[in-house]
């Protein structure tokens, strides 16, 4: 039976799909003139059509303002959050407030929220797909972060149903690169993921038995990647000009999207050379009418001063993960390096000098996350018990209730293993109380519930009448395989199930 689920790596820059062949290979599938990868870019032109991908990225540089790139570091976030506003400053297409307070882009007459956008891409990953195999394509398994939190999950199975795509698994990126690694070799190993991609980073540590891939810890932080190295670099080119000539580029869109673009290259050239040279003429002009170029030289070793602090965040957060999965550096058997981002060569140095040893070279680091995503695919379809995979993950960040003084009653620790299932019993606190609300946050500062992600506000209602502290409510709280929670609640004594709502508010 030919394989009907593919493999999708949604990416913060590039996208890649992948498929298990009828002949049992995995293959990654190629785009138009053999790309394997396609832009995570999605634009309105002046004509309104809709453009993702090369296509949009081709048009980007005269259409800053209607290009959308990096919208998964945006996906399941509130707009109020200092994270949104921090990558307002280098995204130049709008974004507002919607209704639930998540983030709307506006493109021209336009408004998108991230989970259209998110669909968009997806949808040029199938057509691609079912253009190859000349078959339509309903069925993926689609990987994220592994920092990702419920609420992002979740946006990401939305995007999916947005196309008619059922996206029937959504798992880990450095699971799914260590499923690429390791699915046919039957090893016995504790390896470690470092993925440093466009947007995030993340780390875990997995212990691989045959077929079976055990999540032992995962660490990582969704705004650290290649955008950042950008951001670091385009910063520095700006500031040098306002002090060579004393204007801002910063406020012009087209002028800062040449940048950013070079900054890239540049970024690129700098992991295979020393110095290259950064030159854009006729950027912008003086008041008094004289063009102005930006014309100068980066070195490696300058661009490597500027990123010191995020490579070394990298390592604090590896060496973290570690020492969650209760082992120490020396106990690993293998280091995988995936994502583009640990091209750069003081990214290697670091990860060389941290693990002791050089990373394995049998992963690819731009189609090992779609790879795995595949194989995983293929596991969940095939009859063939032999095939079938084992995956046990965890969760990234606890998971609880906010209490009435304000500190967070874990419910779910980090790390804990998934599915899960855990149950608390409440007692009525008020003479005939008729609801039970909670507020579900997810993070690790349990000192202020507050300061995490709140997932949403659970309303448990139709509570049988009676004096306070007659009536007891077990709430049960899943998590299923995929880190994504759902939660009911009975009556301790009659076992009748309550009615419950969901209402997702903008964090404060
Ligand atoms: N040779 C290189 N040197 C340095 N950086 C590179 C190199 N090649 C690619 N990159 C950077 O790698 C990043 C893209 O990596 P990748 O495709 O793995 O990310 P992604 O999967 O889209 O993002 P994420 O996994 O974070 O969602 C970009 O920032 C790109 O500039
Ligand atoms: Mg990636």
């Amino acid at each position: 039976m030919p394989g009907n689920i593919i493999g999708i790596d949604l990416g913060t820059t590039n996208s890649c799909a992948a498929i298990v062949e009828d002949d049992g290979n995995v293959k990654v599938i190629p785009y138009r003139g053999g790309e394997t990868t396609i832009p995570s870019i999605f634009a309105i032109d002046d004509k309104g059509n809709e453009l993702v991908g090369y296509e949009a990225k081709r048009q980007w540089l005269l259409n800053p303002k209607r290009t959308v790139y990096g919208a998964k570091r945006l996906v399941g976030r509130d707009f109020q959050s200092g994270f949104v506003k921090k990558m307002g400053e280098y995204f130049a297409y709008d974004m507002k407030a919607g209704n639930e307070g998540n983030v709307m882009i506006g493109l021209g007459n336009q408004e998108f929220n991230l989970q259209q956008v998110s669909s968009k891409i997806l949808n040029t990953c199938r057509t691609v797909a079912s253009d190859y195999l000349r078959r339509p394509i309903g069925k993926a398994v689609v990987t994220v972060p592994a920092y990702f939190n419920d609420k992002q999950r979740q946006a990401v199975k939305e995007a999916g149903d947005l196309i008619g795509l059922e996206v029937v698994r959504v798992i880990n990126e450095p699971t799914a690169a260590a499923m690429a690694y390791g699915i046919k070799r039957n090893l016995n190993q504790t390896v470690a993921i470092y993925d440093l991609g466009g947007g995030t980073f993340d780390v875990s540590v997995i212990d691989i038995r045959g077929r079976t891939f055990e999540v032992k810890a995962t660490g990582g932080d969704i705004f650290l990647g290649g955008i950042d190295w950008d951001n670091a670099l385009i910063k520095y080119v700006i500031d040098d000009f306002q002090a060579k000539h004393g204007l801002d580029l910063s406020t012009d869109p087209i002028a800062m999207q040449r940048i950013k673009d070079l900054a890239e290259r540049t970024k690129i050239d700098l992991s295979a050379r020393t110095e290259a040279p950064f030159s854009i003429p006729f950027v912008t002009m003086t008041p008094e009418g004289t063009p102005l170029d930006i014309n100068t030289v980066i070195t490696r070793k300058l661009y490597e001063e500027i990123t010191e602090p995020m490579v070394k965040r990298t390592i604090e957060i590896a060496d973290m993960v570690i020492k969650d999965a209760g082992i120490t550096v020396a106990q690993l058997d293998e280091i995988l390096l995936v994502g583009g981002q640990t091209r750069w060569p003081a990214v290697q140095r670091a990860v060389l000098e941290f693990f002791g040893k050089p990373p394995s070279k049998s992963v690819h680091p731009d189609e090992a996350v779609a790879i795995g995503a595949a194989l995983y695919a293929h596991s969940l379809e095939t009859d063939a018990v032999d095939q079938k995979v084992q995956l046990l993950d965890v969760i990234p960040m606890a998971i609880g209730i906010e209490r009435a003084d304000g500190r967070m009653q874990e419910i779910f620790k980090r790390n804990a293993p998934v599915p899960n299932q855990k149950s608390l019993t409440f007692t009525t606190s008020e003479d005939d109380q008729v609801e039970l609300i909670m507020r579900i946050y997810q993070g690790d500062n349990q000192d202020k519930a507050q300061s995490n992600e709140l997932l949403g506000e659970f309303t448990f209602s139709g509570i049988r009448q009676g004096p306070r502290g007659s009536v007891k409510v077990e709430v049960v709280f899943d998590c299923n395989v995929e880190g994504i929670l759902t939660m009911s609640a009975h009556d301790k004594n009659t076992s009748k199930q309550m009615k419950t709502t969901v209402k997702v508010l903008a964090a404060k």
